[in-house]
């Protein structure tokens, strides 16, 4: 099988942890039946400040006829907030990626890693985010910025709440969770109440998943209370964006973290959640592993290649115990530059997918 995956390296640490995710698609070219064509697709700041344009109509074309994309990240403290960031934007609106999905989970080796004690982690953290990745107040509908007066609209459309919510409870369904939760503010706002309604009438489809519906508030609390009793949870566009970051540092670091935008069946995008984190930039001391958990769900979700997907995870879970680098470091464990623990994860790989 032949796929072209466009490279978005970005800004600040972004080239740094994509470099490690490359390796990881060469590895799989040289060891598998599977041939991963790379083109870059250069986006963002740097790209902004040579061209004027944070998304080039020529890296939006290669974007377009690749079949995957691996993008790191992009942001510079010297542009103002969001002339860098409106690159993702353009890609998850231009391509119709409706779909952003978080998993978090807490890896044995990193326990102690996680902010929370041991009676609030219970039986584990393995949740999978399901964030809107279109509409509310991303959407950019009736928003503008004024003098003395600024409005963003928060838009949830039926056909957006439908879309989300049903790939929501069929993803529940086929990783067999039982239990699926919505997460809105619906006593106050109407795209909420819209949304719920959404909830129970495609959840009236799923009668053995258990269904329940949390406010926002409420439920920033309970992710750190019990996080153990969630499993799906979807939700919309902006309360999934900050959910998802607080669910990332549950893990032991923002750099674990990885996500998918997608759009079923067709070119979907995949990132670290992680921003560009100038402050360490060139240092090579980033985590990579956010960006190889990417390429992971790239593998399981464009590609349908579960094992690999199964291998990749496999992979990291036990270089963890032997390398870390410096946000999840550990007494006992060797602390490990962003190259030499990409190196250590597809050494593992290779391994495995020599058998
Ligand atoms: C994310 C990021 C983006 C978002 C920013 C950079 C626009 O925080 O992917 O979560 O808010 O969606
Ligand atoms: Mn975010």
């Amino acid at each position: 099988m032949k796929k072209k995956i466009a490279i978005t390296k970005g800004d600040g640490v972004g080239p740094e942890v994509v470099d490690e995710g490359i390796k990881i698609l060469k590895l799989i070219t040289n060891y598998t039946d599977f041939e991963f064509n790379l083109v870059e697709a250069p986006a963002g700041g740097n790209v902004y400040k040579q061209y004027g344009d944070n998304l080039p109509q020529k890296s939006f074309e290669i974007i377009k006829s690749a079949d995957a994309l691996l993008f790191g990240a992009v942001g510079l403290p010297d542009l103002p907030p969001g002339v860098a960031e409106s690159a993702i934007l353009k890609i998850r609106q231009g391509l119709d990626l409706f779909v952003n999905l978080r998993p978090i989970k807490l890896y044995e080796p990193l326990k102690n890693r996680c902010p929370l004690k041991e009676e609030f982690i219970g039986e584990g953290i393995d949740i999978t985010f399901i964030r809107e990745n279109t509409e509310g107040l991303y959407s950019n509908y009736g928003s503008k910025l004024e003098n003395n007066k600024a409005e963003s609209v928060m838009l949830y459309t039926r056909k957006g709440c439908e879309r989300i919510i049903k790939y929501a409870f069929e993803y529940a369904t086929k990783v067999k969770h039982q239990k699926i939760t919505s997460v809105d503010k619906a006593n106050l706002l109407k795209p909420s109440q819209l949304w719920r309604k959404i909830f129970h009438e495609i959840g009236e489809g799923y009668p053995t998943l258990a269904k329940e519906d949390i406010y926002i508030d409420a439920f920033c609390q309970w992710l750190i209370r019990a996080p153990y009793k969630f499993q799906t949870v979807v939700t919309g566009n902006m309360f999934g964006d900050i959910i998802s970051d607080e669910g990332a540092f549950l893990i032991g670091s923002l750099g674990m973290a990885s996500s998918g935008n997608i759009h079923p069946g067709k070119i979907s995008m995949y990132e670290p959640i992680h921003g560009s984190a100038p402050d360490i930039a060139g240092k090579n001391i980033a985590n990579p592993i956010g960006t190889i958990l990417s390429i992971k769900l790239m593998m399981q979700e464009s590609f349908n290649l579960m094992e690999i997907a199964n291998e990749i995870e496999i992979a990291i879970d036990q270089a963890l115990y032997e390398g870390r680098t410096i946000d999840i470091q550990e007494t006992n464990i060797k602390t490990m530059s962003t190259q030499d623990m990409g190196d250590l994860i597809a050494n593992k790989l290779k391994e495995s997918l020599k058998k």
